[in-house]
């Protein structure tokens, strides 16, 4: 089974594992899948089996409606909030676990620890390419029938109400020279990184600083997270497509991280 993933995404579960067997056999993990995808897909199942055969910890993959068409066109909010219920419903998660987020799926991660009230508490989290502070562009989709719909979508413009509420990616996208659309706008990010004025709320902050490891992987060549060091919480500054700025030179690292 495990012959089918690629060498490198072996590398990673591995690296992965040795970070999960500390807990072995007492704390399990839930997968959170990226956009286009779902749980029921060959990738994610192997992945999800191979870290759990490895770690020797009960893994879940936690869907969120469909799956892939979800996955792109309901609001964040909406799908953080169904893994909300869902991992309160889950009595193996009721003593702690720990979250492995993929691309988008790690702010939906990042969403149940800061956002689930009452949600069994989250030990570690582990992201694998995850657009925590933005990404300038939508990610890379194709010519399936929903990109076509989306392409048409998006001349409505990013940050208005309609492709707030139909399209997963408007809640991260973040055009650093259209700042005030995005704070105005933006219906996630900017609450999941606490960059409004006048409505932080230090829980979340003190929420991700209680995780026991934040383990942020970035993927060297990645090309669809612009810019890739936003997996590490870097971005541009306010205005400007360049220079990428590291995580201690962005505003959000003083409100949330
Ligand atoms: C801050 O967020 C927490 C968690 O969602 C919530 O319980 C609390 O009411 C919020 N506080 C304010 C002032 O909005």
């Amino acid at each position: 089974m495990a012959s089918r993933l690629q060498s490198t995404t072996l590398l990673f579960i591995f690296f992965i594992t040795l970070i999960l067997i500390p807990t072995r056999h007492a704390i399990p993990f839930i997968v959170l899948h990226g956009i286009g995808d779902k749980c029921s897909n060959r990738g994610i199942s192997e992945f999800t089996e191979v870290l759990s055969d490895w770690s020797k910890s009960q893994g879940y993959c936690v869907e969120i409606g469909d799956g892939s068409w979800d996955s792109w066109t309901m609001p964040l909010s909406e799908q953080t909030s169904i893994v909300c219920e869902k991992v309160k419903k889950m009595s193996e998660l009721s003593n702690g676990y720990n979250i492995v987020g993929l691309s988008q799926g790690n702010l939906i991660g990042r969403g149940v620890i800061e956002f689930c009230d009452g949600g069994p508490p989250v030990k570690n989290f582990i992201s694998l390419g995850g657009p925590h502070a933005g990404t300038a562009s939508i990610p890379f989709c194709g010519s399936a029938v929903i990109c076509i719909l989306l392409d048409s979508l998006i001349k409505f413009g990013i940050y208005s109400d309609y492709l707030q509420e139909h399209l997963a990616p408007s809640g991260y996208l973040k055009i650093p020279t259209d700042m005030s659309d995005y704070l105005k706008g933006c219906r996630f990010l900017p609450e999941l990184n606490n960059e409004i004025n006048g409505m932080r709320n230090s829980t979340y902050k003190e929420r991700l600083a209680s995780l026991q490891n934040l383990v942020l992987i970035m993927f060297e060549d990645d090309t669809v997270l612009i810019p890739k060091e936003t997996a590490w919480f870097g971005y541009f500054p306010d205005g400007a497509f360049e220079p990428v700025l590291p995580v201690q030179e962005v505003n959000i690292y003083v409100t949330v991280i």
